[in-house]
């Protein structure tokens, strides 16, 4: 891209930010305090951001500090091979795919075709399209079909964010095709706090408290459960 089509887009990109950044803390692109702008470090992670933030559902995207930790642990592991159950629009399945060597890999699962459309011009400005395999199908689909066609035990990072009901699923497929030393990283483990006593008819937060809880006593994997985000439980395998 021309350097004044990108000064173009980052003056837009100030404007646009600027009523959003208390919303998070934005270090690799924006640091916001006292609605100034601090840092504006533009780049094609930014775009898909800034894109997002015009969807209704947009909440639902992993902040940029989240999104930049886990990118660092990718490089710290030197992960070639990640899995995202929950894309949404592509944000952190493109920061994954940025992190890693030219033969990284991110098998990217969602059900949303429109949140698809969104994300492809995106991968494929930042050239890393044949990165990200995009799976247009149910997230467990996907890692039935992983483990069947033999990849057990072969990948190095799995990032779970889809339908919460679904995690503890989720966890063990991961725990299968994860490698030893892999990191399964879940995101929302605290649900806004919800998870300390759930209400009796609040089946997400009691199930995400059922699986915090297992995951504490699991002999499988080493636990770090950080107040990252919505709460960032890091599971390693033994
Ligand atoms: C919290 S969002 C993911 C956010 C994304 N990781 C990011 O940081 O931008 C959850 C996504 O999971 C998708 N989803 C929900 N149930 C799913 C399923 N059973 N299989 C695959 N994707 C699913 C939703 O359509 C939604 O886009
Ligand atoms: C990652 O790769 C670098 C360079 O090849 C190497 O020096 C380093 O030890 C590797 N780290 C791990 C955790 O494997
Ligand atoms: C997404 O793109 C595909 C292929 O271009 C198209 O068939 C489909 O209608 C699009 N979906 C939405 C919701 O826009």
């Amino acid at each position: 891209m021309a350097a004044d089509i990108k000064m173009f887009f980052c003056v837009g990109l100030a404007v646009g930010l600027t009523a959003k950044c208390h919303r998070t803390a934005q270090p690799h692109a924006v640091y916001c305090q006292d609605n100034k702008m601090i840092y504006c470090s533009l780049n094609y992670l930014m775009f898909a951001f800034q894109r997002t933030l015009q969807d209704q559902w947009s909440r639902m995207m992993v902040s940029t500090d989240q999104a930049q930790f886990m990118a660092n642990l990718i490089r710290l592991i030197n992960a070639t091979k990640a899995i995202e159950v929950g894309m949404y629009t592509g944000y952190n399945a493109l920061s994954m795919a940025l992190a890693m060597p030219e033969n990284g890999r991110v098998v990217a699962c969602e059900i949303e075709d429109s949140y698809i459309n969104i994300s492809k011009p995106f991968f494929k400005e930042a050239g890393v399209e044949n990165k990200i395999d995009i799976q247009h199908q149910t997230a467990m689909k996907t890692l039935n079909e992983l483990i069947a066609a033999g990849e057990a035990g072969t990948y190095d990072f799995v990032f779970i964010d889809a339908d919460k009901g679904n995690y503890d699923n989720y966890y063990e497929k991961s725990l299968e095709l994860i490698r030893k030393g892999g990191v399964i990283a879940i995101d929302n483990v605290l649900w806004s706090g919800k998870v300390v006593n759930p209400a009796p008819d609040d089946q997400t937060s009691q199930s995400l408290d059922a699986l915090n809880k297992k995951l504490h006593k699991d002999q499988r994997i080493d636990l770090s459960m950080l107040t990252v985000g919505d709460g960032l439980t890091l599971a390693i395998k033994r």
